[in-house]
């Protein structure tokens, strides 16, 4: 995949390409990013990229020429035909589902705005998606670039180390719509307290049913939205009663502590 960033701070993304799973896809040149400044095609002494919002009000705009000018060059590297994305607030909600799609995509400018945001002009002519990581708001586009770009760097073939690891995420493959099950590693005993007996059996049939009713009981506790959405896919059989019987054991917990 090769990604191009329009940024005012090219050097934030040494982060990700340094460093953990993404700075490996890039040195196996699975992944190749290059930030692209627009300030390096700003023709003033002072260069300039942002002005005044016409209307008033605080705060800047990023100016259309440099960053139209950085496109331009974004595109001669990663190619003509590359995806181009806005990180805003204003954008649509980033899912592992949009995370999926995107990563399918071979080429992909990312834009990271900083101030009040861009001219409107420059999104309505140029940026194909408008996406946000979240309902809050940062100081910049680069943070949520950056998210995005690890979220796509692990969908792609040969990233990750364990074949599985990616569709065994919360919200992938057999555990879709699901959050994670716990995880646990030595030492047995912690503080008085046991890692589960299951888990330590060798029973690879037991430990999966453990799992899949740790991640359906933690979702139906923590986050019934998602039960909703995964119910609307079909529960399983197996499901359903795995669930009935982690509901029945918590609902027992509570009455003995009451
Ligand atoms: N830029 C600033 N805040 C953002 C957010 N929550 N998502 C995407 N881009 C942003």
């Amino acid at each position: 995949m090769q990604l191009a960033v329009l940024t005012l701070f090219p050097q934030m993304f040494a982060a990700i390409t340094e460093h953990g799973v993404t700075g490996r896809a890039v040195r196996e040149s699975k992944l190749t990013l290059t930030p692209v400044n627009p300030r390096d095609f700003t023709t003033d002494r002072h260069g300039t990229v942002d002005d005044r919002p016409f209307g008033g009000g605080p705060g800047m705009v990023m100016k259309i020429e440099p960053l139209a000018k950085a496109l331009a060059s974004a595109k001669s590297i990663v190619g003509e035909d590359a995806l181009v994305v806005y990180l805003t607030p204003q954008g649509e909600p980033l899912t592992q589902g949009l995370v999926d799609e995107l990563a399918q995509r071979s080429n992909v400018v990312l834009i990271a705005g900083r101030y009040e945001g861009i001219d409107e002009r420059f999104i309505e002519a140029e940026v194909h998606r408008e996406i946000s990581i979240g309902d809050y708001v940062l100081s910049g586009g680069e943070l949520p670039a950056m998210v995005l770009i690890d979220a796509m760097a692990r969908k792609l073939p040969g990233v990750l180390g364990h074949q599985d690891s990616a569709t065994q995420d919360s919200f992938s493959g057999e555990l879709d719509n699901l959050l994670d099950c716990p995880h646990y590693t030595r030492p047995v005993e912690y503080a008085g307290r046991h890692v589960p007996d299951v888990l330590l059996s060798g029973n690879h049939e037991a430990i999966r049913r453990w799992r899949l009713k740790q991640a359906l009981g933690r979702t139906w506790q923590r986050r019934p939205e998602l039960l909703q959405a995964r119910r609307a896919a079909g529960l399983c059989k197996e499901e359903d009663a795995l669930l009935a019987e982690y509901i029945e054991e918590h609902s027992t917990d509570k009455s003995n502590t009451e």
